[in-house]
């Protein structure tokens, strides 16, 4: 990848995409290709193929997607599925026609069986049932990852595919419906904060424990992928260490300044127990992380509280 190629950030606006265009800017790339959805819809097969064919990407950052929480995979199957397996399909295979040297197809831990050994290693992709609350969700990344082997092995399309676990950061989704965990208790416990609230209830147990990688970590992480790994099995990427809800909860609160009771409902889903990802293949080709929690949660606050008015609810 060099300051010649034409390198486009698929969901650049979002969490992962708006990190990876931050990275590649400040490492002196100006010749990335960005398009609002409104300009393209990657659910529309055709504008897709008008796009590539136009604009012939070398590089392609697959960070488009339809993400979100517990609350709306459970109530949105059908989009979850359905938008996933459109934006993936139409953007690997127009990538491959319209001639791109490299594309990185972005995955997620939840891919892997619910009750995987942990920590998850790559190779326990498939060996067992997944968490029952984003299967469609999964089931899609697993078809993308798939995707990225099948052109690889036929038509030696050289797509690659990072699963990352958790993240969290910068231009995170706030929304009371849409968010994950670290960007709904920062917003609620700051939301508890300013009215006084004696208590936050948090969904489940508290006990299950999470992985949690700052999105810097992980632009990092698929800029090094993209310049240094090509083979056909996904890569794992995270932290290397996990924390329990109870205990992230209790940490974004003293962050946020919330100094009322957490209480948990048990009536609420947990989802999977544990999730660590086994990250030795991506040590092994020589790749660290640097932000530890704490530091990359009080970035997050201090970047939330600067962005309130903005903010993606
Ligand atoms: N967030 C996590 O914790 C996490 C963990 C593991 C893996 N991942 C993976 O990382 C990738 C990016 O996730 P994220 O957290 O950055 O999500 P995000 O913040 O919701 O960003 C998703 C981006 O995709 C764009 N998009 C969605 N549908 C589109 C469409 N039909 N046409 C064009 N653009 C579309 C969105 O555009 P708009 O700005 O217009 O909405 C947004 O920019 C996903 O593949 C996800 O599976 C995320």
């Amino acid at each position: 990848m060099n300051e010649r190629d034409r390198i486009f950030v698929a969901g650049h606006r979002g969490l992962v995409g708006s990190a990876i265009v931050r990275h590649l800017r400040a490492e002196g790339f100006d010749n990335l290709l960005l398009k609002e959805r409104d300009q393209l819809d990657l659910t529309r097969q055709e504008q897709v193929e008008q796009f590539f064919a136009a604009e012939r990407p070398t590089h392609v950052f697959l960070a488009a997607a339809r993400v979100g929480g517990i609350l709306v995979n459970d109530r949105q199957p059908a989009d979850f599925i359905r938008d996933n397996l459109q934006i993936q399909t139409h953007v690997i295979d127009a990538a491959w026609r319209n001639g791109a040297l490299k594309l990185l197809f972005l995955g997620s831990s939840c891919i892997y069986p619910r009750l995987a050994p942990q920590p998850m290693r790559e190779e326990c992709l498939l060996t067992g049932p997944l968490e029952p609350t984003n299967q469609w969700y999964a089931i899609a990344k697993i078809a993308g990852l798939k995707m990225c082997q099948a052109y690889r092995r036929q038509h030696g399309f050289d797509a690659i595919a990072a699963m990352p676990n958790n993240l969290y950061g910068p231009a995170d989704n706030f929304s009371p419906e849409g968010s994950h965990v670290v960007p709904a208790l920062i917003r609620r416990f700051d939301e508890a904060r300013q009215r006084g609230d004696a208590e936050v209830v948090v969904w489940g147990s508290g006990t299950p424990r999470r992985e949690f990688l700052h999105v810097d970590d992980l632009a990092d992480a698929l800029i090094f992928l993209m310049r240094r790994y090509s083979d056909e099995g996904p890569v794992n990427v995270g932290w290397g260490e996990d924390i329990s809800i109870r205990d992230l909860a209790a940490m974004i609160a003293g962050i946020v300044g919330y100094a009322g009771r957490i209480a948990f409902d048990t009536t609420r889903p947990d989802g999977t127990p544990r999730k660590l990802l086994d990250v030795s293949r991506l040590s092994a080709l020589g790749w660290q992380p640097k932000i530890p929690l704490e530091q990359g949660l009080r970035q997050t606050w201090d970047w939330y509280q600067a962005h309130r008015e903005t903010i993606r609810r």
